[in-house]
């Protein structure tokens, strides 16, 4: 069975270490949406790694990685990064592929990005600056450059004029630009030689596996509130993180995804602008910021935090039609006299349980908490579930009843080995462990 892993709150649950973790089950791990914005932190042999475009399977030989149609791919990033894991002595030699038809980002897609959170003033996003969105809109806009674009069996010609255009367009938008859009192809050309043996069709390639009985796991980038869709637009990123975003972004139908493991935090983070019913603005939420080190992987921001939101998790279940969760950040919680998870909503002094699909009806949301005794004894770095302390246990059980799905997996540090697998049937189908 094909599984989708992915983000449920609002980025930085922790996909990297349960991608990672779960890799060994699985031949292929396969990218469908995001750029270099992600960042995936994985701790394998002593070693921290930050993976950004190359999908968390990588640290593991013999597995192969795939960056899907859906990304927008910048090929000086990706370099960077193939270099540095390179460095630490892992290869991606043989077992990376790269869809043809992903975007590129180019350097005028970084400026524009800066620009527009620029103009935005007030209303910015809080974006990462990596020319994310400004690479999207040039590819819903029908000009965008793919990577096949630049391979010598793709018209020329083609090419040229989309460059031309491009520059030329950004130069007018920028008064004080004037980049050569020779030296933009040129760089491509330079680009392509690197790129090339990693280029292929994705769709091919996934659906062969199958057909060979080879097991792949779908690896979301961001989360389904950031989601162009379905999250607090605008304070979203421009590509689709939910579940549907996987079979646009790789070529897969949808009967391909056999179960959907959403991954969330103990508690609620996210970088950027935008509502957040549940967050903590007193010393809780300092608490937190220090204890769980929040602080972005890409862009060293501070994440914003709060409580458990069981609404906004309702609504990832809905969306992306989860399975199970995977609850990372546990320790975290270590200490605590007592936690508050957010059941519902008020608003205008109204009962609400549905996350509403309009912004500014977020905005007015006030968050209606369950209150729930904390723990004393440690659950950092506990790996079995009976060994967590009486009322982490019941903590946990109050997530799965407010939610309405099982939590097959609960992490208690950022070691691969610090994680407890719920030793029963959902596990079982998931990880193929003995029911
Ligand atoms: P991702 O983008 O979803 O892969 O998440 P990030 O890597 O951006 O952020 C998650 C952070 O939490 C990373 O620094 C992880 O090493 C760390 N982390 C993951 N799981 C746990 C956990 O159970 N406990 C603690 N303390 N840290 C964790
Ligand atoms: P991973 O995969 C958390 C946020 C940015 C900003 C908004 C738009 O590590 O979970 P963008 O540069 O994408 O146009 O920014 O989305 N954002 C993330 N927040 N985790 C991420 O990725 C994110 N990727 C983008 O902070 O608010
Ligand atoms: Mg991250």
């Amino acid at each position: 069975m094909n599984i989708a892993v992915l983000g449920a709150q609002w980025g930085d649950e922790g996909k990297g270490k349960i991608i990672d973790l779960l890799t060994p089950n699985f031949s292929i791990v396969a990218r469908y949406q995001g750029g270099h914005n992600a960042g995936h932190t994985v701790y394998a042999n002593g070693r921290k790694f930050i993976l950004r475009l190359l999908p968390s399977g990588i640290l593991h030989s013999g597995v192969t990685c795939v960056i899907g149609n859906g990304l927008v791919v910048d090929p000086q990033a990706l370099f960077a990064e193939i270099d540095e894991i390179g460095a630490a002595g892992v290869d991606v030699t043989g077992r990376l592929a790269i869809s043809s038809k992903a975007h590129l980002i180019l350097p005028y897609h970084k400026e524009l990005d800066v620009l527009a959170e620029a103009k935005r003033g007030e209303r910015k996003i809080g974006t990462t600056n990596r020319g994310i969105g400004p690479a999207y809109e040039d590819k819903i806009g029908r000009r965008g450059i793919r990577v096949g674009d630049l391979s010598d069996r793709a018209p020329r010609q083609m090419l040229e004029d989309a460059v031309r255009q491009n520059v030329e367009a950004r130069n007018h938008l920028i008064a004080s630009a004037h980049m050569d859009w020779r030296q933009v192809l040129d760089e491509l050309d330079r680009v392509w030689i690197r790129l090339a043996p990693f280029v292929t069709d994705v769709s091919v390639l996934l659906h062969q596996a199958m057909r060979d009985g080879r097991r792949i796991m779908f690896e979301g980038a961001q989360g389904t509130l950031l989601d162009i869709d379905h999250g607090t637009y605008p304070f979203v990123t421009s590509s689709s993180a939910t579940s549907g975003g996987i079979c646009t972004g790789l070529g897969v139908g949808p009967k391909t995804i056999g179960a959907i493991l959403g991954v969330a935090k103990a508690y609620t983070t996210r970088v950027g602008e935008g509502p957040f019913p549940s967050e903590l603005l007193d010393q809780m939420g300092q608490r937190l910021r220090d204890g769980g080190s929040e602080y972005g992987s890409v862009t060293g921001r501070p994440r914003r935090r709060g409580w458990f939101d069981a609404v906004a998790l309702r609504y990832a279940v809905r969306i992306n039609g989860l399975d199970a969760l995977a609850i990372t950040k546990m320790d975290v919680l270590d200490g605590l006299e007592s936690l508050e998870i957010c059941t519902s909503y008020r608003v205008d002094g109204e009962p609400l349980h549905d996350f509403p699909s309009e912004i500014g009806h977020l905005a007015r949301c006030q968050p209606v908490y369950e209150r729930v005794p904390g723990w004393s004894a440690p659950t950092a770095g506990v790996r079995s579930f009976d060994a967590l302390p009486a009322e982490a246990r019941a903590y946990i059980a109050t997530l799965e009843q407010a939610v309405g799905i099982p939590v097959a997996l609960i992490s208690t540090g950022s070691d691969r080995h610090d994680t407890i697998l719920r030793d029963d049937a959902v596990a079982a189908t998931w990880f193929a462990l003995p029911a």
